[in-house]
């Protein structure tokens, strides 16, 4: 039987810093999240990097989303964040959102970016939710199909 995942009975998220081994099940959901996935050498060239964050949400030992940041002095940006398919809808994105936040706050981020495709409601409701506002657009940002990016930016207080 497979266990809902917002039932009372379900293992508990935790967070953690993504690990090379956490590689092929990031491919998976990557696949199973964009038309355009990123390659498994852009995970792991951004693990040698010092300026970024990846973070692992887990339950029960098994990787359900991730969420890739990088900080450069006072401003952020989100560069990639999904969630299991199965697991979309229960919060599991919202919370790594807040942990992608705390993350740069942490390394003295004031403002954190991202783009997002204009279609995208279900990522820009999670969002509008953590206090992100539209402050551009980028026209044809996105190929398959061919999209605009909105620019959305949080204002990161010191209480994050
Ligand atoms: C965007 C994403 C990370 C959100 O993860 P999540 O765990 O579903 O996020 P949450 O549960 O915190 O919130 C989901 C929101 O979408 C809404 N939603 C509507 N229909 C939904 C559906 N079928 N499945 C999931 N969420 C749905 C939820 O109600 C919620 O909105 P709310 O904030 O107004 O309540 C996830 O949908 C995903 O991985 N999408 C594909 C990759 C992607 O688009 N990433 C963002 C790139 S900018």
């Amino acid at each position: 039987m497979k266990m809902d995942p917002a039932a009372p009975h379900a293992p508990p998220l935790c967070f953690r810093s993504l690990r090379e081994t956490d590689l092929p099940r990031v491919m998976e959901i990557e696949r199973a999240s964009f038309s355009t996935p990123w390659r498994d050498t852009t995970f792991r060239g951004l693990l040698l990097r010092g300026d970024t964050d990846l973070l692992a949400a887990d339950r029960a030992g098994r990787l359900v989303g991730y969420a890739v940041c990088w900080t450069v002095v006072d401003q952020a940006e989100l560069g990639n964040v999904a969630v299991d398919p199965a697991e979309r809808g229960h919060g599991v994105g919202a919370a790594l959102v807040d942990q992608a936040v705390r993350a740069v706050a942490a390394r003295g981020a004031e403002e954190l970016f991202l783009e997002v495709r204009e279609s995208n409601l279900s990522a820009q409701s999670v969002y509008v939710r953590k206090g992100f506002e539209v402050v551009g657009r980028r026209r044809s940002y996105y190929a398959e199909p061919k999209e605009d990016a909105l620019v959305m930016r949080l204002h990161i207080h010191p209480n994050h």
